[in-house]
């Protein structure tokens, strides 16, 4: 159904409506469509446009929309241009010109806007939530190694052991900096463009105030003209959800790596990882592979919004009806491949003695001798030039650094001593890296408990969003 027309002669062009439509994408704005619309009656009631008895009518046909759409009795029809046409479609079919009344005061501009923040809003939370159900698998796994040595690698080099639980809890604390964006982001887009209208704000009197605060919203954008412009919250929602899927990347490659053969590390469980369909003894890790592609699209799409923001003209513009695929892709797609990563960390096993054997090789422990005649006050230079000899020696002697011979460690450096020795094992350069945030058993503990605290915290403001948000939906 058009929704404009009087000026026209002719109808449009067929190949100009296909381009126009965006019902096959939109069509997902419904609920939150409904749930302005309804913010809007109740504005246009208060500045006394429409009558209460009338609106008794527009409310129950609202409420009926809402519900044959639930059941899928109510559909988009070919002819219908948007989400915004297809449900006042609806309307006027329950009530006849009656179902046009809401077009008073507003319009699709701070309509769509006003939609697209809802549907961010949900979804975005339910994000968050997803990454908090992540980061809380990451870190029971952390706790079960976390005093388990393995070699810590700086340009995939073994550069010196770590234990393994500071690997996995890394993750985790990446993850709470996207959970803080998201919390950030969402005072930011909690803003109602609604009462905009085309651009310049509505001569009838309906108080945007009131509709803000129906819809949750914490105020009013201060400028109308802005407030239909307006799809920074749209570019921040993709930054955070390519940030997300770079986070999973890198997991991901981690997890490609370690369930390596050459590795060795990682076994990932059968319900998580998938076969070939020549080679029967495969086992792959797609969800970890899957999550290192999907990274690609989420940063394409908030390339691509960008770049289609950048020049635009102020107000609305038909070009920004591309602003929904690319969130909705975005969306859709942390939701698809959140869940399946958190099931692949939650059960994957690693394998606790290859990692230890393998810690200390790669004299992954050279850093342990500069320290120590860092401690006897020799100068750094003169240290690392003496660790650096001790492993020329063992390379050419084929022994390890403990090994070297109480002459051979004279040799290197006239302070180092016997008592070397002493600090050349795994468990010793482990646990003298107890600062915080260090790799020793008791640090990555605390640092455990710590995020764990955060994350509990931050399960409740997620609880609580979630459930205001639900409650403003279904009022
Ligand atoms: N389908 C449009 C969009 O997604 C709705 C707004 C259309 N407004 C207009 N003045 N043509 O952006």
């Amino acid at each position: 159904m058009a929704l404009w027309g009087g000026r026209f002669s002719s109808a449009i062009d067929e190949a100009l409506f296909s381009l126009s439509r965006s019902i096959e994408f939109d069509w997902r704005l419904a609920p939150y469509d409904l749930r302005a619309s309804k913010a809007h009656l109740d504005g246009l009631v208060r500045a006394e446009l429409v009558l209460s008895s009338d609106a008794k009518k527009i409310a129950q046909a609202l409420r009926e929309l809402d519900a044959e759409i639930d059941k899928g009795v109510f559909l988009p029809s070919p002819d219908d241009e948007d989400v915004h046409s297809a449900l006042e479609r609806g309307l006027t079919e329950k009530l006849g010109l009656l179902g046009s009344a809401l077009r008073a005061g507003r319009s699709r501009n701070d309509q769509v806007a006003t939609d697209l923040r809802l549907f961010a809003l949900d979804h975005m939370i339910e994000v968050a939530h997803l990454i908090v159900n992540l980061q809380e698998a990451l870190l029971v796994q952390a706790k079960n190694y976390a005093d388990a040595p393995a070699p810590g690698f700086t340009h995939l080099q073994h550069a010196q052991p770590v234990v393994f639980g500071h690997e996995l809890a890394k993750h985790a604390h990446a993850l709470h900096r996207d959970i803080d964006r998201i919390k950030d982001w969402l005072t930011r887009t909690s803003m109602s463009p609604l009462g905009a209208g085309a651009l310049g704000g509505s001569s009838l009197g309906v108080d945007p105030v009131t509709s803000a605060q129906a819809l949750g919203f914490t105020d009013v954008i201060a400028n109308s003209i802005d407030a239909v412009s307006d799809r920074d919250f749209v570019v921040e929602a993709l930054f955070i959800c390519a940030m997300v899927g770079s986070h999973l990347s890198r997991m991901g490659e981690e997890w490609c790596l370690w369930s390596s053969t050459e590795f060795g590390w990682a076994i990932v469980d059968d319900a998580f990882a998938t076969g070939s369909s020549i080679m029967p003894q495969k086992k792959n890790p797609d969800i970890a592979e899957l999550a290192r592609g999907k990274a690609g699209r989420l940063i394409g799409n908030l390339t691509s919004v960008l770049a289609m923001l950048k020049g635009l003209p102020f107000a609305y513009n038909r070009d920004l009806q591309e602003d929904k695929e690319p969130l909705f892709d975005s969306l859709d797609t942390l939701c698809l491949v959140l869940p399946a990563f958190t099931g692949m960390v939650a059960t994957t096993k690693f394998n606790k003695e290859v990692m230890a054997k393998s810690a200390p090789t790669g004299f992954s422990l050279a850093t342990e001798i500069a320290d120590y005649l860092v401690r006897v006050h020799v100068p750094f230079a003169q240290a690392h030039e003496a660790a650096g000899k001790c492993v020329q020696m063992c390379e050419k002697s084929n022994v390890q650094l403990h090994e070297l011979t109480d002459e051979q460690f004279a040799a290197a450096h006239p302070f180092l001593k016997a008592d070397v020795r002493k600090l050349l094992t795994v468990e010793a350069a482990l646990g003298s890296r107890s600062t915080i945030g260090g790799t020793a058993p008791s640090s990555v503990l605390s640092q455990i408990s710590s995020l764990s605290i955060k994350i509990t915290k931050n399960r409740s403001w997620i609880s609580d969003k979630s459930a205001a948000f639900s409650a403003m939906m279904s009022q």
